[in-house]
């Protein structure tokens, strides 16, 4: 199976009402060609697809490892909420790049244009997970307060010095009572900086 084929199949499993429309919304938007940034982790075609399967099998690795561990955390890691948590957790990224035409200079000193990326935030200017939290609600996807808790904080350490001291307490309490949240962060960590690092 390809990578749209596992996501698109491992959305379908959960028979979570709303996942159809999430997939065509995402069809249209450009998610499944749209890279994962503009210079840093799988900044090509399908790179935002890429990452999101990384996350998505990071996360159930964790997740089986932690079951292991401490078998009554499994209630709190249903593999429907792994599954929607991980693959969406980025759907605010699906039509923020634009291809452009940048300049460099080549070995010999000599200047060349090479096709890159572009961000551009302005279509919907409202934040990155609760963008994606914000996004899947409007498509009509159902979702458990742990998943959407997951999904909007899933940055944590990159928003955390722009926040209010009331949000700062949210994501406290958020991470202490929601493993899930724990679980998509540090699958996102470890595909961005083991799996995708070139
Ligand atoms: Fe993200
Ligand atoms: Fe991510």
């Amino acid at each position: 199976m390809d990578n749209k084929q596992i996501f698109i199949s491992a959305l379908r499993t959960t028979e979570r009402p709303g996942v159809d429309r999430v997939i065509a919304e995402l069809e249209q938007l450009g998610f499944f060609t749209a890279p994962a940034s503009t210079a840093f982790h799988l900044n090509t075609p399908g790179g935002l697809l890429q990452h999101s399967v990384n996350v998505y099998k990071e996360a159930m690795a964790i997740r089986e490892k932690q079951i292991e561990m401490k078998p009554e955390i499994a209630e709190k890691l249903p593999v429907d909420s792994v599954a929607i948590a991980s693959l969406l957790h980025d759907v605010c990224k699906a039509e923020i790049y634009k291809e452009a035409q940048k300049w460099r200079k080549d070995a010999n000193g000599q200047w060349e244009s090479y096709s890159s990326y572009e961000v551009d935030y302005s279509s919907f200017p409202v934040g990155h997970g609760e963008k994606s939290v914000i996004r899947l609600l409007q498509w009509g996807l159902e979702m458990t307060d742990d998943e959407i808790l997951a999904i909007r904080w899933h940055m944590e350490a990159w928003d955390l010095a722009f926040q209010s001291p009331e949000q700062k307490s949210n994501l406290g309490v958020a991470k202490g009572r929601c493993p899930l949240l724990n679980v998509v962060k540090a699958a996102d960590g470890l595909a961005s900086f083991i799996l995708e690092v070139r």
